[in-house]
């Protein structure tokens, strides 16, 4: 993300906010270590919970001392008591591995009832949770997402996807 002054007037500026990302046309053009944790990311959502929504997601996370650990979405009947996937594995690493530090994560999600074949990216509170995990570690996490097929976008770090974030800093 960056953030660019487009006008200066005497008491105001206009700012436009940039972000940029990579977009592959399907997961076999991805680096073989991105495709690789996709296929990860892919299992795991197999494992998803999803009887609700009936959307199952799947997320993997490379750490950097080899291990990977993966998530899928866990709903509840009390709706707000679920998880989305990408929460439920980087809690997991948080909790599993708090000295490692995560160097990408690969997300895939969509319905089981029809192909999806855009891109479905973090929703918001996992953006705040996974930009927690970025700043603790003081290096960027690289983040991939598809839907079941199609294009994979790549962020080259959460922040870049969470313009404006609100952090420790304010505290
Ligand atoms: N979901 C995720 O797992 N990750 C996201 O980033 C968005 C949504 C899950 C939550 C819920 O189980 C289902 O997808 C539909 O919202």
């Amino acid at each position: 993300m960056s953030i660019r002054v487009l006008v200066t007037g005497p008491k105001m500026k206009t700012v436009k906010v940039e972000t940029i990302l990579q977009v592959f046309d399907n997961i076999d053009e991805l680096p073989a270590e991105a495709a690789s944790l996709m296929e990860n990311a892919k299992q795991a959502r197999l494992k998803a919970y999803a009887p609700y929504s009936n959307f199952s997601v799947g997320a993997a996370l490379l750490l950097d001392n080899g291990q990977v650990v993966t998530g899928s979405n866990q709903e509840n009947a009390s709706y707000p008591s679920g998880l989305c996937a990408e929460r439920t594995a980087i809690f997991y690493a948080g909790a599993q591995f708090p000295q490692a530090k995560i160097i990408r994560m690969a997300i895939i999600a969509g319905s089981n009832l029809s192909e999806t074949s855009s891109p479905i990216p973090p929703c918001g509170a996992c953006r705040q949770s996974i930009a927690e995990y970025e700043i603790k570690q003081v290096a960027p996490i690289e983040i991939y997402f598809m839907g079941e097929t199609g294009k994979v976008i790549k962020s080259k770090s959460l922040a870049n996807l969470l313009p404006l974030m609100f952090d420790k800093s304010f505290l």
